[in-house]
């Protein structure tokens, strides 16, 4: 997958492109993400990106133009694929687990980080991209969004992770009903005066199945009563 991220903060991606499972997808050529400053494409010379609202309030908004061109010249990098555009701020659709896998079947995502009070309306009707919220709360840019979908999405991609297996039954996933995912535990076997289920070491694959079902259960009833009657 390729994934362009328009940014006017490049920098902010340095650490989190760098380390873990971003950077070993990159590495074993899973992923390309290329990072692409938005500022660039601002037309005075002060590289100008934002001004303030036309009938007043706080605040400064994104102008059309720089984030138009940026967008276009990107897509025009590989006309053959332009790729889903997203464009992240919180009156989106929100970002969730379904999501991220329908985003992970694509070739390219090409991923618009807004910042300041908002953006100007004109690069919607121009762009016609998806908005995406990851959540009911506000951030001070749409930088930290992108790296929520980017880390969301690349894990999904086949070959990312080392066992495909831990993305089937984990929260959220139908492997696991759709519910939070059970509890875990690893060695010692006793900590604190606190022993593993005995079940987990008991060898029975059937009874450790039929004991994470009903702790996913029981787990997600207490925590996100919603996810049970969303009838999962
Ligand atoms: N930009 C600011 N807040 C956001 C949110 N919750 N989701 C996506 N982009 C945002």
């Amino acid at each position: 997958m390729r994934v362009d991220i328009l940014t006017i903060f490049p920098s902010m991606f340095i650490g989190v492109l760098g380390e873990s499972i971003l950077k070993i997808a990159q590495e074993k050529n899973k992923l390309r993400v290329v990072v692409t400053d938005m500022r660039d494409f601002a037309t005075d010379r002060h590289k100008k990106v934002d001004d303030r609202p036309y009938g007043g309030g706080p605040g400064m908004v994104m102008m059309a133009g720089p984030v138009v061109q940026a967008v276009r010249a990107v897509r025009a990098a590989e006309p053959a694929d332009p790729g889903r555009l997203l464009l992240l701020c919180p009156r989106g659709r929100v970002f969730d687990q379904p999501f991220a896998r329908e985003l992970a079947q694509a070739s390219r995502l090409v991923m618009v980080a807004a910042h300041y009070e908002g953006y100007d309306e004109r690069i919607v009707e121009c762009l016609q991209p998806e908005l995406v919220s990851i959540g009911d709360y506000v951030l001070t840019g749409g930088e930290l969004p992108a790296m929520v979908v980017l880390d969301a999405v690349a894990r999904l991609l086949p070959g990312v992770l080392g066992d495909e297996q831990s993305t089937v039954s984990e929260s959220f996933s139908p492997g696991n009903e759709g519910l939070l995912e059970y509890p875990q535990y690893t060695r010692p076997a006793v900590f604190e005066g606190r022993a593993v289920p005995e079940v987990l070491s008991s060898g029975d694959h059937a009874k450790v199945a039929a004991w994470r079902r009903e702790q996913a259960r029981l787990l997600s009833a207490r925590q996100r009563p919603d996810l049970l009657s969303a009838g999962c």
